[in-house]
């Protein structure tokens, strides 16, 4: 065979090798976003908590969310202030149920009840635990 039909054979050969390699990529990405959960900052974002809550440590309509958890938080419930440690059920109840009981200081804002899975519940909680835990 002369040496341009090899050249030909090599190059097609190239082609489709390029080509499956190329089919398999999307295939994997497409799995990963399927099966990838939301990120806690997403989440954050898409149910609105970052119109009220700064996690910079400053007020804004609601209580900064990045300096309580495990600390004390004081807060009214049925008109009795109580003092408790926002641990993780804290957090969850707090978020879920904002009516229970109103942190003190901010009895007159309203926190709208979320509609929230319980999946995307727990993912948010871990991010406002990490956000705690960060210096800033
Ligand atoms: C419209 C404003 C608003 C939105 C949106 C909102 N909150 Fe709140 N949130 C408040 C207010 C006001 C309070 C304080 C009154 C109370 O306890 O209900 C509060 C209280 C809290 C507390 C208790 C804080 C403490 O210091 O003990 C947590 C935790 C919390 N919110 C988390 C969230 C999360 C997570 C989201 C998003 C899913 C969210 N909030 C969305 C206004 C809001």
């Amino acid at each position: 065979m002369k040496p341009c039909v090899y050249i030909l054979m090599f190059s097609l050969l190239l082609i489709s090798c390029g080509q499956s390699v190329r089919h398999e990529a999307v295939v994997v990405k497409e799995k990963t976003n399927e099966s990838e959960d939301p990120s806690g900052e997403y989440l954050y974002a898409k149910y609105t908590c970052i119109a009220c809550h700064s996690l910079k440590g400053q007020s804004m309509y609601g209580p900064p969310l990045n300096t309580i958890y495990m600390k004390n938080v004081e807060v009214v419930r049925n008109g009795k202030k109580r003092s408790l440690v926002a641990d993780r059920e804290y957090l969850e109840k707090a978020i879920m149920d904002p009516d229970f009981e109103r942190v003190q200081g901010f009895e007159q804002r309203l926190m709208p009840r979320p509609d929230i899975p319980e999946g995307d519940l727990k993912i948010l909680v871990d991010y406002l635990v990490l956000m705690n835990a960060s210096p800033d």
